[in-house]
């Protein structure tokens, strides 16, 4: 059964190699100074929160990564799901899904408004999985790179 749990200092190397996983599936690539202030922010608590997935032999297998923000539109903040992995060969188990309930949880407990996200118009087989758990808005994101 798969276990989550919130992303702690010593799983540093298989964070590392599932961030790995995710930036090669976006053909992406960050600085390292920034994944390692990204872990440091998740693992200190500095605006960002993450949690991994671990199989039954206790392997790394799935990231989620999230944070919350205020809006105009209510008392209380939304909270901004940002960025969602499973490792290749556990795909269709179930993992994802576990792991945008445990974020939903976690919102609904701290008084978040609502949990969205973003993905890609193309990323059919993400939107199988957000087409079950959750509202497409229609909505399209634009963005102005600084
Ligand atoms: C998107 C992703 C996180 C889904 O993780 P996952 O663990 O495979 O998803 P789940 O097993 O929880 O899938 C749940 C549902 O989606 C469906 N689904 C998952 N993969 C599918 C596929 N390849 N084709 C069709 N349906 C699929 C399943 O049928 C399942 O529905 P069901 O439980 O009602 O049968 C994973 O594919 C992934 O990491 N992809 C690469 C990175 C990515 O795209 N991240 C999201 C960026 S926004």
């Amino acid at each position: 059964m798969t276990s989550i749990h919130a992303i702690r200092a010593e799983d540093f190397e298989e964070w590392t190699a599932l961030w790995d996983g995710y930036l090669r599936f976006y053909e992406s690539e960050v600085p390292a100074a920034v994944t390692a202030r990204t872990f440091r922010r998740i693992t200190e608590g500095d605006g960002v929160h993450g949690a991994i997935a671990r199989d039954d032999e206790g392997r790394a297998i799935g990231l989620v990564h999230w944070l919350t923000h205020a809006s105009t539109w209510s008392p209380t903040d939304y909270c901004y799901l940002e960025d969602l992995f499973v490792a290749p060969g556990v795909r269709g188990g179930g993992v994802g899904r576990a792991l945008i309930a445990h974020v939903r949880d976690w919102a609904a407990e701290h008084g978040s408004d609502k949990l969205y996200w973003l993905t890609q118009e193309g990323n059919a087989t993400a939107r199988a999985l957000y087409d079950r758990v959750a509202t497409h808005t229609g909505f399209t994101h634009y963005e102005i790179a600084l």
